[in-house]
């Protein structure tokens, strides 16, 4: 359920009838002072919870330094971000805005404009069906979401959609034409329900790409910046993008986006192509230097991997082979439970219950919680979530 629109912000969201007031680590207080258990992380986004004691300080003395001064100067902090960025990626260059569909629209650019400086006048890309790449309008029409696309078009031309871990369908879908210039995809689809790109699909993916001079692009701005205890989910198959859009999680909730491209793909983008007014700001580069560094510091990929595979085990030993409940699966801090129907109510009544999750693609339910979660906040969550579940799935027999 959800409440009515409020009077003066446009009617934009389904919001639950609560209001956040203040956290600390992986728990939150509405203004009524209710506790609430945070699996959702304001989706995927505060990597270290709420009111991190080492991540306030820095970002309380960058306030006081500076906020924003714009891109007409240097802003040390980026080259630094950009070092950490391109340490852990193994790629070369990184250009920052400040949200996912800003990284997004970005990637989008530098396919184009590859295509155009090989004389490509219509470049294609190829993208996917149930993905979700961000609310712009290239990246909506790029978005494999019907309900996301209706009532905006004309949509942005120049997308070829295939379904996901088919090389077979890729390689038909774009046999014998000459216009495509890039493949561009989540490693684990969020929006569209926690649908992991199988690793041999990546691989040949990989190859494909290489083979046709297309870009490998892949967008990590939900399963990335540790998450799945990697620090970008493609790891896993040990291959490496040309470009790759970031955002949520990089910031530990500093608004913050960023495009991370390698060789193919570093040198694209010429003075003047593109910018934004508050990327790379001073105060998001703090984010993410402090974001990482803490990470680094804390084990929290591990801890991603570790805590992700005891909540995962959680949920299996519950609820798997229920009747009603579909599949159960994610990576790392990034698990979904599929039910055989939709479940949007589970989000309200898990909410009353006093743990925040979301309900995806209509019938996922899905936890994205800070990566400093402990396996005991995790068995916290199970007390909660498990029940929700059965209950939920006993109305429905
Ligand atoms: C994979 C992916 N790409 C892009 C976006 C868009 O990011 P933003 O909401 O910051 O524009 C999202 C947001 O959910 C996402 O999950």
């Amino acid at each position: 359920m959800t409440t009515a629109a409020s009077p003066h912000t446009m009617n934009t969201y389904g919001r639950l009838p609560v209001a956040m007031s203040h956290g600390q680590g992986l728990r939150v207080w509405d203004t009524d002072g209710k506790c609430y258990l945070d699996a959702l992380a304001g989706i995927a986004v505060n990597t270290l919870g709420h009111g991190h004691p080492k991540l306030v300080p820095a970002l309380q003395d960058q306030v006081a330094k500076m906020i924003h001064c714009c891109n007409y100067y240097h802003v040390p902090d980026q080259e630094k971000l950009a070092a950490k960025l391109v340490e852990k990626s193994g790629l070369t260059n990184v250009f920052f805005c400040s949200t996912g569909l800003e990284a997004n629209e970005a990637a989008i650019k530098l396919a184009r404009k590859f295509g155009h400086d090989k004389g490509i006048e219509s470049p294609v890309i190829v993208v996917y069906e149930k993905s979700f790449h961000g609310r712009s309008i290239a990246t909506l029409s790029a978005t494999g979401n019907e309900k996301i696309q209706k009532g905006f078009g004309p949509l942005v031309e120049g997308f070829l959609r295939v379904p996901l871990n088919d090389i077979d369908a890729l390689k038909k879908a774009t046999e014998g034409n000459p216009n495509v210039v890039a493949v561009f995809f989540e490693t684990i689809q969020g929006e569209g329900g926690i649908n992991p790109t199988r690793w041999d699909y990546l691989r040949q993916v990989r190859e494909l790409c290489d083979q046709r001079d297309w870009l490998m692009m892949i967008d990590e701005v939900q399963c990335g910046m540790g998450r799945t205890g990697k620090w970008f989910a493609h790891q896993w198959a040990g291959i490496v993008p040309d470009v790759m859009p970031l955002a949520k999680g990089l910031g530990s909730g500093v608004p913050i986006g960023a495009v991370v491209a390698g060789p193919k793909a570093a040198n694209i983008f010429q003075v003047g192509n593109h910018g934004g007014t508050f990327g790379g700001n001073p105060l998001a580069m703090r984010a993410g230097v402090e974001t990482i560094r803490i990470m680094e510091k804390d084990g929290l990929l591990e801890n991603a991997a570790k805590v992700g595979a005891h909540l995962r085990a959680g949920l299996e030993k519950a609820l798997g082979g229920l009747p009603g409940v579909k599949e159960i699966r994610g990576q790392g801090l990034m698990v979904g439970v599929e039910l055989n129907m939709p479940c949007g109510v589970l989000t309200n009544r898990c909410a009353e219950a006093g743990l925040l999750i979301s309900v995806t693609a209509d019938s996922v339910v899905r936890l994205v919680p800070p990566l400093i979660m402990t396996e005991a906040e995790a068995n916290e969550v199970l007390a909660i979530l498990v029940p929700q579940i059965q209950t939920f799935l006993a109305e429905q027999a």
